[in-house]
């Protein structure tokens, strides 16, 4: 037990004794929202603001604690700040520091305030802050993968290789539609978090503990102070929402799942058995044991690390299921989820997009691996098709084809020449970069459409940076 004066809370008056070094160190939220330390000054500044709006504070009182404020910020940019023992959270040091420099007027900052509306309020501020730091990442990589697809091309020496089912070689596909159909991915990812945004754009700030106050705040006018679209309607839903860390981190969850996806296709490239890609050297690791080792580690932890963030969305929803309105201390479980997220999340992203940038594609492995003769089965089905014959049928009679040729009894183009209704016009789909040339769908993987797809990736890419 400890009983010192100097770990004097902001709720002692009630109570006799000072509280234990254990409550402290199981309670204590510092250790991770000093984070919010902007967001919370920001906060306060607003708040006392509006307190001299409806005339609680004057205005010399006003400036007072503003000039105060301005003091902490120079303290806490430049590392001078020290934490008291009894900075239970950023928002406990802001004021007491605050009340420090101007004493009884200091101590007026809190009128109407509880750290009910205080906490969330900065957190929100927080999310409009570093939500667009990671959409600016995540438009990083889709520019990366947009250059490498345009370096990829469409022309007459396009790089393709093989597209996949069930890691089964199915059809060839040009490189750049490849790479595009990731940065689609992730163009989702964008809205989806900019969507979230847009719930997140509401200001707790006057909802105090739960209900409100009886002194005439105006959470209009800080809300509008503090940069946020339109204040709460309903204090005790104010003060206990915590939807918007949820989406915000089920958005960061689909693009870990995303990265994820990319990064074990990436192992599988950069492997011998693949050969698609060579890492650059700052971008792959070494054994320890092995001299010969070179490794896509940054891939791996992609794939690695999704499961922390999904760990992290899992978590907090877990945390909120039963809660009862309206703030519980549970709730100060929300930060440390999406703070771990986010980092996690922009290491990801900025890893992935350097690995992406410097690495080189070995178009050779690529082309050899899709020339494969049975890549051409479904060109040879659809030439049938277009023939009269019905694809049950084409399918049937290729597919025999393909089993004679895998047993041993010729190549697939000397039986697809021998065939009565193929013969030597089919025979020649089965030639190198034939088939891949012969996908025209618009949205499909061939040169034509892919064409077009650049050109209307690279438009969306300029509205989901601009937006
Ligand atoms: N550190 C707390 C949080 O992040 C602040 C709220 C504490 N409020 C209270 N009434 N104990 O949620």
């Amino acid at each position: 037990m400890s009983t010192q004066e100097n770990s004097k809370t902001l709720w002692h008056g009630r109570f006799s004794a000072g509280p234990a070094d254990e409550l402290m160190a199981y309670t204590a939220s510092l250790p991770f929202d000093r984070r919010l330390w902007l967001d919370d000054i920001n906060c306060s500044r607003a708040h006392v603001k509006g307190l001299a709006h409806v005339a609680i504070l004057t205005g010399n009182e006003r400036d007072s604690i503003l000039q105060a404020l301005d003091t902490v910020e120079n303290e806490m940019s430049s590392g001078a700040f020290v934490f008291a023992p009894s900075d239970e959270d950023i928002h406990t040091a802001v004021e007491r520091r605050v009340t420090e420099i101007c004493g009884a007027t200091g101590a007026k900052l809190h009128t109407g305030r509880s750290r009910n509306d205080q906490s969330v309020t900065g957190l929100r501020l927080w999310c409009k802050r570093e939500v667009p730091l990671v959409v600016q990442r995540v438009v990083a990589l889709q520019e990366t993968l947009l250059t490498r697809a345009r370096e990829a091309g469409t022309g007459d020496d396009a790089v393709y290789l093989p597209g996949y089912t069930h890691v089964q070689r199915a059809q060839p596909v040009l490189l750049a539609h490849h790479l595009l159909a990731h940065g689609w991915a992730l163009g989702r990812d964008i809205d989806r978090l900019r969507d979230a945004l847009r719930r997140a754009d509401v200001s707790p700030l006057g909802a105090g503990a739960l209900a409100g106050s009886s002194l005439p705040l105006d959470p209009s006018f800080t809300a509008k102070e503090l940069g946020f679209a339109r204040p709460f309607e309903n204090s005790l839903d104010a003060v206990s929402d915590r939807d918007f860390v949820v989406e915000i981190l089920f958005g960061l969850s689909m693009i870990a799942i995303h990265l994820s996806r990319i990064g074990e296709e990436w192992v599988l490239w950069t492997s011998d058995e693949f050969g698609f890609a060579v890492l650059d050297d700052g971008y792959a690791t070494g054994s320890s044991m092995l001299p010969q080792k070179k490794n896509a580690d940054i891939a791996e932890l992609a794939r690695g690390k999704a499961g922390r963030v999904i760990g992290d969305l899992v978590g907090l929803l877990t945390t909120l299921k039963g809660l009862p309105l309206a703030y519980n201390r549970d709730l100060q479980e929300d930060k440390e989820p999406l703070f771990d997220a986010m980092d996690q999340v922009s290491l990801a992203l900025s890893a992935l997009n350097g690995m992406i940038e410097t690495a080189r594609f070995v178009p050779e492995r690529m082309k050899a691996a899709a020339d494969a003769p049975t890549m051409a089965a479904t060109d040879l089905a659809e030439f049938l098709v277009r023939a009269g014959m019905p694809f049950r049928d084409a399918h049937g009679i290729v597919g025999a084809l393909v089993r004679r040729s895998l047993n041993g009894e010729g190549s697939l183009v000397d039986l697809v020449t021998a065939e009565p209704t193929l013969g030597a016009d089919a025979a020649a789909l089965i030639a190198p970069g034939v088939g891949v040339r012969m996908r025209t769908t618009p949205g499909g993987a061939g040169p034509q459409p892919v064409t077009e797809q650049l050109k209307k990736f690279s438009a969306a890419l300029a509205s989901w940076k601009n937006a």
